[in-house]
């Protein structure tokens, strides 16, 4: 029976009742609910819960079930030029085709992401601040591909130093306005130091006290805030304070966090935060603090600036790292149900990581590693007599066996096959490795300590260029050079000299090249 016939039989049998214009009615909420439901972003959620979006922020997608525009920016290194990234049709997925086709083997950097809000929000390089000088540093465009919905995406990937604010906007909550904002992110990519923020800022670039800040953290700085577990977690940063809570320090209801993909969440309105979180592949959002403004002094009424920042504290503090995907900022407080049906389509969505191959990297290929930092890029990964790694430069004029020392035979990862070791061609039968984060080259001892210590992820290069492998028992190290020795190094996490910041990107970025042997 068609639809039309139906609703004729069903009007005729409810006409006495008196029921058609609700029948009516409902059956056309319904029609209207299911086609929406195909085509809506979160912005249209919030919307028709009465906050709309201000803000709207993504690499990966539209945001608004109508947005057909352009998602952000790129700059090729080769020629200066850039170009807008768009949407494959209205309301879709970015089109990392063109990026691709634009930026061919040049590195890329994003230089705008655009506001999808109307409001003309858009985020950019970040100037200098009080806490560290500027311009910050532009995301590389390759750094953090991704999947949504099948569609390749690319992330921002935010290496300590790189920052993106908008200091002039329109609509954004100011003094004790209320607000709301979510940001999915990359789990597995976070640092310490102070702050990768997404959120609410001050409009000078300057620390002007408690309160003038309300921005979504993540993160294991203890600095100022902690929860369960070693980190990382996600917490508001209202301005000198991470806050897990409604105590400074310790609040035992924020846990540390560990999905792949991260949604991210921090409303505030006068005397009422909050902060949830939840797996943006699936499942719901937990409340991690709901309740009163802490009981310091400057945080009650709030005095927010409605600047926007990405990846940095509101003093421009860039000591930390991690990697955004989307994220909006709302008008008034949105409601839970709405938060709700957001994480449903940020689900819905289906982020997945993308798998990174190259066939110079397939087990059983030889392969030389070079460095890729100005600095080194005559320079090779090699492990010299005493096991020690460094790096060094090799020619076609080098000894024969410091080219064998500079050649790696490919394998899979001898404590997950998925990722990949690297065995010596010079000492078959021993492997790179780290031992208390130095790399060294060392026979197997059978050991699972052993397999893990000598097993590395492939993931896109850090810095734009090459690949970068992440260790596969400390998954926030990878594979550096450090004053021309080998480690593994964190992104400022770690304390030691080699997690130096500053070239942190570079260093960990490594170009495949013929094998020496
Ligand atoms: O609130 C934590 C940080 O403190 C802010 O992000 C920064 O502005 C200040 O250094």
């Amino acid at each position: 029976m068609s639809l039309q016939t139906w609703l004729r039989r069903a009007r005729r049998s409810l006409l006495a009742t008196g029921t058609t214009a609700v029948l009516t009615a409902t059956l056309i909420a319904g029609t209207e609910t299911a086609s929406h439901a195909a085509t809506q972003g979160p912005c249209d959620l919030y919307a028709s819960g009465g906050t709309p979006c201000v803000a709207a922020h993504s690499t990966t997608r539209a945001l608004y079930g109508a947005y057909g525009g352009a998602l952000y920016q790129v700059r090729r290194a080769s020629d200066g030029a850039t170009k807008d990234i768009g949407v494959l049709s209205a309301g879709g997925y970015a089109n990392a085709a063109a990026q691709d086709a634009f930026c061919g083997t040049a590195t890329c950097v994003i230089t705008v992401i655009y506001d999808q809000s109307g409001k003309g929000n858009h985020l950019t390089q970040a100037p200098g601040g009080g806490a560290a000088p500027g311009p910050d540093n532009l995301a590389p465009a390759t750094a953090a591909p991704v999947t949504v919905a099948g569609h390749k995406a690319y992330g921002v990937y935010v290496a300590a130093g790189t920052g993106y604010r908008n200091n002039n906007t329109r609509g954004i909550a100011v003094g004790d306005q209320p607000e709301g904002m979510y940001a999915v992110l990359d789990g597995s990519h976070f640092g310490g130091g102070c702050c990768f923020d997404y959120g609410n800022a001050e409009t000078n670039n300057l620390d002007t006290g408690n309160g003038h800040m309300e921005a979504i953290y993540f993160g294991d700085s203890t600095i100022w805030g902690t929860g369960t577990g070693q980190g990382p977690w996600v917490m508001a940063d209202l301005e000198n304070g991470l806050f897990s809570g409604v105590n400074p320090g310790y609040n035992a209801n924020n846990p540390s966090v560990s999905h792949r993909f991260l949604t991210a969440i921090v409303k505030g309105a006068p005397n009422l935060w909050a902060i949830k979180a939840g797996n943006a592949q699936s499942g719901a959002l937990s409340t991690y603090y709901s309740g009163p403004r802490p009981n310091v002094p400057g945080y009650n009424p709030m005095h927010k600036e409605g600047a926007i920042i990405l990846g940095i504290g509101g003093d421009n503090s860039k000591s930390s790292s991690g990697t955004f995907y989307e994220g909006v900022m709302t008008s008034g407080y949105p409601s839970d149900a709405t938060e709700n049906a957001v994480q449903a389509n940020i689900t819905a969505a289906n982020y997945r990581t993308a798998t990174i191959t190259s066939s110079a990297l397939t087990p059983g290929a030889r392969v030389s590693l070079r460095a890729s930092t100005p600095c080194c890029t005559g320079s090779y990964l090699r492990h010299n007599a005493d096991s020690t790694v460094a790096i060094s430069p090799i020619t076609s004029a080098s000894p024969a066996a410091d080219k064998s020392d500079a050649t790696w035979i490919v394998r899979a990862g001898l404590a997950n096959s998925s990722c990949l070791s690297f065995e010596s061609a010079a000492a078959r039968g021993q492997y790179l490795r780290h031992f208390d984060h130095r790399l060294r080259t060392a026979a197997s001892d059978n050991t699972a300590l052993f397999n893990q210590d000598a097993t590395f992820c492939l993931q896109a290069g850090h810095s734009g260029q090459g690949y970068s492998f992440q260790s596969a028992n400390y998954p926030n190290r990878f594979l550096r050079h450090f004053e021309y020795t080998g480690y593994l190094a964190g992104d400022g996490v770690g304390g030691h000299t080699w997690d130096n910041v500053a070239y942190w990107a570079e260093d960990t970025s490594w170009l495949t090249a013929q094998p020496w042997s």
